[in-house]
């Protein structure tokens, strides 16, 4: 495929969805929250990620998802190197290729879930020819429609304000935003939190599926240790003390 004007060229056939390589990181006057930290994650695998809180978790995320850069190494999206990338470059990147589902879920309230989940398609391209068939026999509404009924929201919500649905409901359009138009890495930073733990199974398990029928790779955080059997890999991260022992 040719990359057109303003647009990424697709992924490296075979790469890791996401690769950190000797990668370094510390907030301004802190000790290194990573040290040397290697990582990869495979096209398709679904990665948990535990530890204790303050031990590095959302920075681990914001790092694989290109919001924050190493001191030292190098982060990979799909075998794209973000480190020779412009700002602009690496936020049209990111883009294309990852959703994000955030702990507060970050939805624009006064919109409807249908036009929450059509958001990342107004900013990538890339993600609106992925959401869209060839042969324009489908719109963007219907797809986000698609995906909000699998991931169980009745219809009669799909236009209402998004800040009139439950947390459990806002969670549920959250990841509808993160999936549409297929990005291969999918992020989440404890998104069963707010839910009881039969609940945040259950939304797992969506999650899950979606992410097989759309080919995504997944890093998911949860302090819930009983979410870790449904993984491939699972990674715990040490907190502060045990880092500075
Ligand atoms: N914006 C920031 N500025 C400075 N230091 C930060 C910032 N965000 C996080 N830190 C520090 O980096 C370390 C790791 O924080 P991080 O938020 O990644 O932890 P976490 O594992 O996600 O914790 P939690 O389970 O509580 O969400 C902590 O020591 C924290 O104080
Ligand atoms: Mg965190």
């Amino acid at each position: 495929m040719v990359a057109g004007k303003g647009q990424v060229s697709s992924e490296e056939a075979g790469a890791p969805a996401v690769r950190f390589e000797g990668v370094t990181f510390a907030w301004p006057g802190g000790a290194p929250v990573l040290s040397g930290f290697d990582l990869s994650l495979p096209a398709g695998e679904k990665l948990f990620i535990s530890g204790p809180s303050g031990c590095g978790k959302s920075t681990l995320l914001s790092l694989a998802a290109g919001i924050l850069t190493p001191q030292e190494g190098d982060v990979l999206i799909g075998g794209k190197a973000l480190g020779g990338l412009s700002g602009p470059a690496r936020d049209r990147l990111r883009g294309d290729r990852v959703g994000y589902i955030f702990q507060q879920f970050n939805l624009v309230p006064y919109l409807s879930p249908l036009e929450n989940v059509i958001l990342p398609c107004r900013f990538s391209p890339a993600r609106r020819a992925r959401a869209l068939p060839a042969g324009g026999s489908k719109t963007l509404e219907e797809e986000a429609g698609r995906l909000l009924s699998r991931l169980s929201i009745q219809e009669g919500l799909w236009k209402k304000p998004s800040a009139r649905l439950s947390v459990g409901q806002q969670q549920r359009v959250a990841a509808a935003r993160a999936l549409i138009g297929r990005p291969g890495l999918l992020i989440a930073d404890e998104p069963t939190s707010a839910l009881d733990s039969g609940l945040g199974l259950d939304f797992l398990r969506l999650l899950l599926r979606e992410c097989d029928e759309a080919g995504a790779s997944l890093l998911f955080v949860s302090h819930d240790k009983s979410l870790a059997p449904e993984f491939g890999m699972r990674l715990s991260l040490p907190g502060p003390e045990e880092r500075a022992a």
